[in-house]
């Protein structure tokens, strides 16, 4: 397996284009499957979950095609037929986001087969608020060897559906479910995370009846059909806000190109509040830190627009260098602390305590060789990594590569010293 090698110490100085949301790109693909219509999308961020839910794709009946090549970021999916309704397993436990093909399938064919979904090990992760959505609009669920197999023969009819707790996921399927259901169906406590407004505006471009865009409370009228768009992915906030970390750690300064500040305004503020500067632009959002040692600042994850817990892992890094203790509390996922046994061959000074980190700031990190657990833990190793000194070696490096585009050469170019090894066979 490849690794990635970071030699500490170096200022990031620098411009970096964010790429387009990895969480809005994989929902906006599924949403090809309503339509026999192409979907265009632009601003496509080239990564490996990109490529897996592809490969389902293509096995449902969505071709897809690259303009200009692999390394191009227009992608046009064209579901013209569906060839199958079943989602299988090899693909659907790579990636969560693959589970989310059951809303558009069972709204278009009116039956959807998904086998229960994979992704980072970062909870129990279960998908009952799906379930319970789907049955409320008419489904019949049952599950059979580990899939789901979802079925409304006369189709999909409206309904009000409150959710108990937030989720981006459940949201995503049952709005989309809506999008062609017979009737109109009220999503109450939806999720508000940019990337549902993103996907509920490209829905709207393929003529979905979609109100409250941006709101907790989204109202759909089903409608017979939708058609083909072009759709622009909104940037990145997860990615840019890890870079925006990575300046505040090694005392530099970047210009986020294409960084939204609103956002991960939340992200924003407490980098502030821990003592770098960050002004937001007009397409762009610059972060720096002038010599002086950052302060310990708490935070606690929350759904949109809190704290986001994508940001947790890199922010804990970025606490262990800080003067003083922070307590930092997960909330969305019960068992997303892995990192801190990664974090601690830096030699950093957290203990854990149900829900909440205590990291006690330390002089400085000393590189290390280090696992990645999960995808945006990745990115809190290589944060480590930048500033401490001497040499770190990152295993794993398959999940970075699941959601960070480019990641060292956008930080090379910052004047990081990042280099992969690629593993011999
Ligand atoms: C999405 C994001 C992920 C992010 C997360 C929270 C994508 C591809 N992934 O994941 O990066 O960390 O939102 O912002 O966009 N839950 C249930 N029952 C369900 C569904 C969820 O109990 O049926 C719980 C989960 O276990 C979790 C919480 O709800 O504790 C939030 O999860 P959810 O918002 O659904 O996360 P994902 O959509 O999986």
């Amino acid at each position: 397996m490849d690794t990635i090698h970071i030699r500490g110490g170096r200022r990031l100085k620098g411009r970096i284009a964010v790429s387009g949301a990895k969480n809005a790109a994989l929902p906006l693909m599924t949403a090809s499957l309503l339509t026999d219509e192409p979907l265009t999308l632009t601003n496509m961020p080239r990564l490996a979950d990109v490529r897996t839910l592809g490969r389902l794709l293509d096995v449902l009946g969505a071709d897809m095609s690259l303009d200009g090549g692999a390394d191009a970021d227009v992608m046009t999916l064209h579901a013209k037929d569906i060839r199958s309704t079943t989602a299988p397993y090899e693909i659907v436990s790579k990636i969560r986001a693959s589970f989310w093909v059951l809303g558009p399938l069972l709204a278009r064919c009116h039956d959807a087969k998904v086998s229960l979904p994979g992704g980072c090990a970062i909870g129990a992760r279960p998908v009952d608020l799906y379930i319970k959505g789907l049955q409320k609009m008419g489904a019949g669920i049952d599950l059979v060897d580990g899939y789901v197999h979802a079925s409304a023969p006369g189709g999909l009819k409206g309904a009000v559906i409150r959710s108990p707790i937030v989720s981006v996921g459940a949201t995503h399927t049952l709005m989309m479910a809506a999008t062609l259901a017979d009737g109109v169906t009220v999503l109450e406590n939806a999720a508000r995370e940019p990337e549902i407004g993103d996907v509920a505006n490209c829905l709207a471009a393929m003529g979905a009846k979609i109100e409250g865009i941006g709101t907790s409370t989204l109202r759909i009228e089903g409608v017979e059909k939708l058609h083909g768009a072009t759709h622009r992915v909104i940037s990145d906030r997860i990615e840019a806000g890890t870079y925006a970390i990575a300046a505040a750690m090694t005392g530099g300064e970047i210009v986020l190109e294409g960084a939204i500040g609103e956002t991960f305004d939340a992200a924003l503020s407490v980098l502030r509040a821990a003592g770098a500067e960050v002004e937001s632009e007009q397409g762009a959002v610059r972060v720096a830190r002038n010599g002086e040692r950052l302060q310990a600042t708490d935070v606690v994850t929350q759904v949109f627009p809190g704290f986001p817990t994508d940001l947790q892992a890199q922010f804990m890094a970025l606490m262990t260098v800080a003067e003083g203790e922070s307590e930092i509390t997960e909330t969305i996922f019960e068992n997303r602390f892995m990192h801190v046994q990664e974090l601690a061959r830096f030699g950093a000074d957290i203990s854990l305590h149900g829900d909440k980190a205590l990291v006690r700031g330390v002089e400085k990190l000393k590189g290390a060789p280090v696992m990645a657990s999960d995808l945006r833990a990745s990115a809190a190793l290589i944060i480590a990594g930048l500033a401490a000194e001497g040499e770190t070696i990152v295993n794993r490096v398959y999940h970075l590569d699941r959601g960070f585009e480019r990641i060292e050469a956008k930080l090379s170019a910052c004047g990081a010293e990042i280099w992969r090894e690629k593993a011999t066979q």
